[in-house]
């Protein structure tokens, strides 16, 4: 029979690698809790319009990447290629928004139907923040902090921060402007992706990786020099306030984002551990969302951060983290000890003792084996006799010394003690 596969882009988190992801979502937790920010979750699929909307019926996201289908009523929906669009649709929806300030993270998985390749699939897990109803640097730098807290938890240093701003929509349209008519004079040496975005989405050309047309925009008119007084000093607050907390950045005043609802500072997080697909973390504000989805004007900000590629980078750092290793292996020698050593491993458990239990069967030297190969610290072992008599035998896997036969009653207190642990 022919074998089914899994839809191009798409992968599957195999055991061998989830340890380090739990690891990764379990540092996430504790950086964004630590911060006050509260967890969302909202549906996978959600109406196209809201897209549209949010992101720009011009951007690439929403022309050529969305999932996007009629559903039996003829209702037009899309698989989630973000989360921004939702947090603040869900805000306005359930009233969390309105004259309340809230501060959001999630995580889970997006969909964009873009080329795969290293660190860019169809698939693929984002966790974000967003901060909604503040409007000052002091919140910009906040959520660059806890990037950078969480960067530094995980022992990640080859991240580069570039920082820019877009300023208010006004002067962001007359840079627009500007951009297109000077680019617009070299039309026809710009690579055929610019020269579609020109009419359209002028802005996204300074992304562009296509060398003859970086050497053209070397001489365009600059973003900075078109920003409103208010945007300018803010950014500066916000330079001060990050060189303050020592948190390293580039101004890259190239640096505009795929997505069209930034306003003012924007902010991406790269690294050259991964090819082409250097953006591991992006963001900026979105004052203008909120209204233009249906709510009272709010200010807002977040970023998002693309977990298999921090993951990459997690697992090429120079502290790389082996898997989570159990502390206990309880080997079960004969049918009748199954009963006995399955409580026995509860017992080790409710002390905080991870434990893992031989299920299965299998000879002696087998299982003590498998023991070794799990990492764990200490084998218990029970067999008949363990089993009539209310006792445990313990050895260790690591050390050199004989076993101990311990009674039931204390076999936790001994296991804790002997791996040095607190008992809970
Ligand atoms: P974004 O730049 O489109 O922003 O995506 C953020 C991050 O998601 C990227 O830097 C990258 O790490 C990851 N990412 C994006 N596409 C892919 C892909 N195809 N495969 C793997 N990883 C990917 C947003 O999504 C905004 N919602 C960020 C934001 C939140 N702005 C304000 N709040």
């Amino acid at each position: 029979m022919e074998k089914i596969k899994s839809v191009r882009g798409m992968n599957d988190l195999l055991p061998a690698r989830s340890d380090v992801w739990y690891r990764v979502e379990r540092t996430i937790r504790e950086v964004v809790n630590s911060y006050g920010y509260r967890e969302i979750r909202t549906p996978l699929l959600e109406r196209t319009e809201l897209f549209k909307r949010s992101i720009g019926e011009q951007t690439d996201i929403v022309e050529k990447e969305m999932y996007t289908f009629d559903d039996i009523s003829g209702d037009s929906l899309t698989l989630r290629p973000e989360a921004t669009a939702a947090c603040v649709r869900a805000g306005i929806e359930h009233g969390f928004l309105h004259n309340q300030q809230q501060r959001l993270w999630y995580l889970g998985p997006m969909f964009r139907r873009e080329r795969p390749q290293k660190g860019r699939y169809r698939q693929f897990q984002q966790f974000g923040i967003e901060a909604l109803g503040w409007s000052g640097p002091d919140i910009d730098a906040e959520i660059m902090m806890v990037g950078t807290r969480l960067w530094r938890r995980l022992g990640l240093s080859q991240l580069t921060l570039e920082i820019n701003t877009l300023g208010d929509p006004e002067s962001r349209g007359s840079y627009r402007e500007a951009l297109r008519a000077y680019l617009g004079r070299h039309r026809e040496d710009l690579d055929p992706d610019s020269q579609r975005r020109l009419d359209r989405n002028p802005l996204r050309i300074l992304d562009s990786k296509v060398p003859q047309t970086q050497q053209i925009l070397e001489e365009a008119p600059g973003l900075l020099s078109f920003i409103d007084g208010k945007s300018k000093d803010d950014f500066s607050l916000l330079q001060v306030i990050l060189s303050e907390n020592g948190i390293k950045f580039k101004v890259n005043s190239k640096l505009v984002r795929g997505l069209d609802y930034y306003t003012g500072p924007v902010f991406e997080w790269t690294t050259d551990l991964l090819g082409t697909q250097s953006a591991v973390c992006a963001g900026g504000r979105y004052d203008g969302l909120v209204s233009q989805l249906g709510g009272q004007p709010m200010p807002a900000a977040g970023f998002a951060c693309g977990v298999e590629r921090l993951v990459e980078v997690y697992e090429t750092s120079a502290d790389p983290v082996g898997n989570e290793q159990p502390d206990v292996w309880v080997c079960v020698i004969g049918d009748h000890a199954m009963g006995y050593a399955l409580k026995n491993a509860e017992k080790l458990r409710d002390a905080g003792i991870d434990t893992i239990i031989n299920c299965g069967g299998g000879a002696v030297k087998r299982q003590l084996r498998r023991a070794d190969q799990s990492g764990a610290q200490l084998v218990v072992v029970i067999g008949a006799d363990e089993s009539m008599n209310g006792y445990a035998t313990v050895k260790s896997l690591r050390e050199d010394g004989g076993q101990t036969q311990v009674n039931e009653s204390d076999l936790a207190n001994y296991v804790c003690t002997r791996l040095r642990k607190e008992q809970k």
